[in-house]
């Protein structure tokens, strides 16, 4: 963000209305506690106000520094389902992928850097004071980081509509972001420069961040995040490589809503039926991570060993999180450890 100059977009308006500013440029793709005690220990009392720019990674961390800075101790202490609902400082979240969503979620997602897990903050002090969504900012991202973070963002949409906490307000939300980003996710992936598919998708990740902070994710997100945690994944390539076979799990939980999510999504036409328009949600899905070079667990790079070793323990992690409780069809502790099997087989 510092050497391709993108950060002057935001230093040099401030320089010029004369407001005085540090910058805090030691954020890392995937935060972890360790990262945001470091930002913590750069604030002062002159400090009025956190500018979050970048990613989810970078807004992420400049949530988790206004939590920690309220109240002090470890970042695991704020873990959900504790509340943290003080925050500081006021952050300001200015977002550069079409992604998260997280400059409009009351949630952070911190990893504990001793014990290899993403966890969950939840709470009014995870709520940005403020969003300036801006697509021109995306103009840089690579196709991959395009294909990850528009994943991410479809993946929050379509577990937003599924989720048990679905309600009127999330849904229309949900609704317009899987409309928006199923028709210009591959435009923006193959044409950079794009305009009007870079808008729709700015668009649509803000309108998934919207509906899933109210309705909640479900569990493609409960079983991305150990995989991000013990293997390194990024956040939106994870969700992507669990999406086809979870919501293949999930479907005749909720049938009419994923059917009605693929006609959203172009997946399936106004015509289908439900069930033909779930079998082509399952097709579309697999599909589109073709076409997105989504890797599988092993072309990424994980060794099967090391996966097998870890499916207990992520399934654990996973479970425990809270998130797979909001599925339309909430899986055993046994139907998770099979669904992280199946993405790896023993070879
Ligand atoms: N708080 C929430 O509600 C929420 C929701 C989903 C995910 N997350 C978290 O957000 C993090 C992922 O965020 P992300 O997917 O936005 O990626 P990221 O912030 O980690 O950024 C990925 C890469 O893209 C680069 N980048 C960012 N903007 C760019 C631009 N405009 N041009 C060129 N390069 C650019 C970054 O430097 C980085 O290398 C994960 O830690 C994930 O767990 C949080
Ligand atoms: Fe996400």
């Amino acid at each position: 963000m510092v050497s391709s100059g993108l950060l002057e977009r935001l230093t040099q308006p401030l320089r010029e209305a004369g407001l005085v500013f540090d910058v805090f440029a030691e954020t890392i793709p995937e935060p972890t506690d360790t990262v945001v005690q470091a930002g913590v220990a750069r604030i002062t009392p002159r400090h009025d106000c956190l500018l979050a720019f970048g990613g989810g990674s970078p807004i992420d961390t400049a949530k988790a520094m206004s939590i920690l800075a309220s109240n002090g101790g470890k970042m695991r202490d704020y873990k959900a389902p504790e509340l943290a609902d003080i925050g500081k400082l006021p952050v300001i979240a200015i977002p550069t992928t079409a992604g998260t969503g997280s400059e409009v979620t009351r949630f952070t997602v911190i990893t504990d850097a001793q014990r290899d897990e993403k966890m969950l903050i939840a709470g009014l002090g995870a709520l940005p004071l403020a969003a300036i969504v801006d697509y021109e900012l995306t103009f840089s991202l690579p196709p991959r980081i395009t294909a990850d973070t528009g994943l991410d963002s479809f993946t929050h949409a379509l577990e937003a509509y599924v989720s048990r906490r679905a309600n009127p307000f999330s849904d229309a939300l949900a609704e317009s972001a899987m409309r928006l980003i199923g028709a210009n996710l591959r435009t923006a992936f193959h044409e950079p420069r794009n305009a009007q598919a870079r808008a729709a998708m700015m668009l649509g990740a803000t309108q998934a961040g919207l509906a899933f902070s109210n309705a909640s994710v479900a569990l493609v997100h409960g079983m991305s995040r150990p995989i991000g945690a013990h293997f390194h994944v990024p956040h939106g390539l994870s969700n992507a490589m669990l999406l086809p076979a979870v919501t293949r799990f999930s479907l005749q939980a909720a049938l009419p809503r994923y059917a009605q999510a693929a006609r959203l999504a172009g997946f399936a036409g106004a015509g289908d039926a439900d069930e033909a328009a779930g079998t082509k949600l399952l097709a579309g899905l697999e599909a589109l991570n073709t076409e997105l070079a989504v890797p599988t667990p092993a072309q990424f790079g994980i060794a099967a060993t090391a996966w097998h070793q870890k499916i207990q323990l992520m399934a654990e992690q996973a479970l425990a999180s809270g998130s797979p409780a909001n599925n339309p069809k909430i899986p055993t502790l046994a139907e998770i450890i099979a669904l992280y099997s199946g993405l790896h087989a023993v070879s």
